[in-house]
C-alpha cells in the first residue's frame, strides 16, 4: 500500500451467500469490529440483500456494493438489474467482470467494458476484476493478458471517471482454492496494471488508482500482501463471510 498516493480499500465479495436474515447478523457483527478502520470498507452482497445491507450500514463506515449490473438503463432484459436501480437504493459500489461471471455467465471483455461505462455513468464506483487463468500463467502471458483485459475494460472511460474505478487483480487459479499468489507475484501484476493505466491516461491518474489483490486473501496472509507498494487492498471472497476474519484483514489494511 502507498497511502500517501491512494486509498486502501478492503471489499468483501459475498458471492451467492447469505439470506437476508444471515446478512443482518453478519453486518451487525461487523459494524463494531471495523468502525475505526483507516481504509475503505465495502461489502458486495447478493441483490436480494442490498436493501438490508444499505439500511443497516447507514451512518457507519461500511459501504455497500452489488456483484454485477446490466449495461442498458432499462428494457426487455429478463433477470437483469440496471446501474440506476442500484444507485437509487443507496448502493455505491459494483463488482464488474468477476472471473466467475466470465467463466460461467458468458461475460467477455467487451461486455465488461459496456457494464463499466454504464456503472460509472450512473455514479457507481466499479471494482473491475481482471486476472489470468493457470494456463495463461504457465504460458507466460499473464502480463499481456491482464494488460489487455484492463485496456478493453477501460475503453471510453474518461480520466475524470477513472476516480470511480478500483481494479482488482484476481488470478483465477487463486480464487477459492486456498492458493494465494505470493506477495511478489501479486505486486508484480498490480504494477503491470498500473503501468497500463499510466499509458492509457497519465502518471497522476495511475498513481491515484486503487488496485486490490484478490484470491484466497485471509487474515493470515493479508499483512504481507498489503505490505507491497502496488497492492492497495483486497477483494475478499471466503474470508469475508466471517466477521472476525474480514475485520482482521481490514485491520491489516489500516496499519
Ligand atoms: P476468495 O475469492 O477470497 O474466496 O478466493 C475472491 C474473489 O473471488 O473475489
Amino acid at each position: 500500500m502507498n497511502k500517501q498516493l491512494r486509498k486502501a480499500v478492503i471489499a468483501g465479495n459475498w458471492k451467492m451467500n447469505n439470506t437476508r436474515f444471515e446478512t443482518k447478523a453478519l453486518i451487525e457483527e461487523l459494524i463494531p469490529k471495523v468502525k475505526d478502520a483507516d481504509c475503505g470498507v465495502v461489502v458486495c452482497v447478493p441483490f436480494t440483500d442490498l436493501e438490508t445491507a444499505v439500511n443497516l450500514t447507514k451512518g457507519t463506515n461500511i459501504k455497500v456494493g452489488a456483484q454485477n449490473c446490466h449495461f442498458e438503463a432499462k428494457g426487455a432484459f429478463t433477470g437483469e438489474i440496471s446501474a440506476s436501480m442500484l444507485t437509487e437504493m443507496g448502493v455505491e459500489y459494483v463488482v464488474i467482470g468477476h472471473s466467475e461471471r466470465r467463466q460461467y455467465f458468458g461475460e467477455t471483455d467487451a461486455t465488461v467494458n459496456k457494464r463499466v461505462k454504464a456503472a460509472v455513468d450512473a455514479g457507481l464506483t466499479v471494482i473491475l476484476c481482471v486476472g489470468e487463468m493457470l494456463v495463461d500463467r504457465e504460458n507466460g502471458v499473464t502480463d499481456e493478458l491482464v494488460a489487455m483485459q484492463t485496456k478493453i475494460a477501460l475503453g471510453g472511460v474518461s480520466k475524470e471517471k477513472l476516480s470511480q474505478i478500483i481494479i482488482a487483480y484476481e488470478p483465477v487459479w487463486a480464487i477459492g482454492t486456498g492458493k494465494t499468489a505470493t506477495a511478489d507475484q501479486a505486486n508484480e501484476v498490480c504494477a503491470v496494471i498500473r503501468a497500463t493505466v499510466e499509458k492509457l491516461y497519465d502518471k497522476v491518474a495511475a498513481d491515484a488508482l486503487t488496485i486490490q489483490y484478490g484470491g484466497s486473501m485471509n487474515a493470515g496472509n493479508a499483512a504481507e500482501l498489503l505490505s507491497k507498494p502496488d497492492v492497495d487492498g483486497g477483494l475478499i471472497g471466503g474470508a469475508s463471510l466471517k466477521a472476525p476474519d474480514f475485520a482482521a484483514i481490514v485491520e491489516a489494511a489500516s496499519k
